[in-house]
């Protein structure tokens, strides 16, 4: 797949630019910012979905405490988009969403 997205303030943006993948889309960061903040400033805002309730998922705390803003960097899954660096050719996936609201109670795991 290819396409580029250009995000608002790209254009005054003053540190080196770097071009990564965002599900397969190149889009552009900055050198050394968390892949989540070049995704924000792209306005990017759902990193992920909720694996219960399909829910979007995105920044959070923004210091890799609350786990909200996992991604699959690099191949890896469920890593921290708020902690990570950009890099140039990085490739980035949303996690895939849940088919279906999937509702486990208590009783049906006894
Ligand atoms: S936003 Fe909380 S861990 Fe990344």
């Amino acid at each position: 797949m290819t396409g580029r997205l250009h995000g608002i303030g790209s254009a005054e943006r003053q540190s080196p630019t770097v071009q990564f993948y965002l599900d397969g889309k190149i889009v552009t960061g900055m050198v050394g910012e968390p892949v989540a903040m070049s995704l924000w400033a792209l306005g990017e805002r759902t990193l992920g979905w909720n694996e219960e309730s399909g829910e979007p998922r995105g920044v959070f705390c923004n210091i890799g405490h609350c786990f909200e803003c996992r991604m699959t960097i690099a191949g890896q899954p469920d890593q921290r988009a708020c902690l990570y660096p950009v890099r140039e050719g990085l490739e980035v996936r949303r996690q895939p969403r849940p088919s279906a609201l999937t509702i486990v109670d208590g009783m049906t795991r006894l």
